[in-house]
């Protein structure tokens, strides 16, 4: 098996590049993917937009997708995976979620408007608690405005595990 992802702003990219070094496996961007055969054994990860997992349909057709991964901004919760599982179901393959970040100087404007349209009240409530922000809310607060990173070696865990399980198969 082999990891191949899709980056817009860099955060699916550096999950990818660790994983692949933990696990010594070979990692390759969708479209260094090409020149891989088809049918090849894959692991995708992908960054979310609008909760799908950006490139996953061009993998599924082209590969045999063994588990995926969607890459976002929100935290990581059982509701957040419930609903990425619904909106991506790939028959036979687990799903994971990662909280990736929030580049918007990297994002071209309507797609920054976009993000800042389903932030908005959030960042809203949390503006008006002014001085009754916690160091939390604080951080959360400037993580929307100005965006930040969450990548963290420690969230590949449940990935890396189940990427073990599947060894002895191989
Ligand atoms: C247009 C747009 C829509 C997005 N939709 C979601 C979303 O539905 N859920 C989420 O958690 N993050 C969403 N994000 C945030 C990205 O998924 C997040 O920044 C991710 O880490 C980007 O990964 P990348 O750097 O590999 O491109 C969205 C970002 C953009 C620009």
């Amino acid at each position: 098996m082999v990891i191949v992802y899709r980056s817009n702003t860099g955060f699916t990219k550096q999950y990818a590049e660790m994983l692949g070094k933990a696990e010594k496996m070979k990692v390759y961007s969708l479209t260094q993917a090409g020149e891989l055969d088809q049918g090849t054994e894959v692991f995708f990860m992908g960054p979310l937009m609008a909760g799908h997992i950006t490139g996953v349909d061009q993998a599924v057709k082209r590969f045999q997708v063994k588990g995926v991964c969607g890459v976002g901004m929100s935290p990581a919760s059982q509701q957040v995976l419930d609903t990425l599982s619904k909106a991506n179901y790939v028959p036979g393959a687990p799903i994971f979620y990662l909280q990736g970040g929030w580049a918007p100087k990297k994002v071209g404007w309507i797609k920054r408007r976009m993000v800042n349209m389903v932030t908005r009240s959030m960042r809203q409530a949390l503006r008006e608690k002014g001085s009754r922000r916690t160091p939390q809310e604080q951080k959360q607060l400037d993580f929307l405005e100005k965006g930040g990173s969450f990548v963290a070696f420690e969230h590949l865990s449940p990935i890396r595990t189940w990427m073990q399980e599947q060894q002895p198969q191989k």
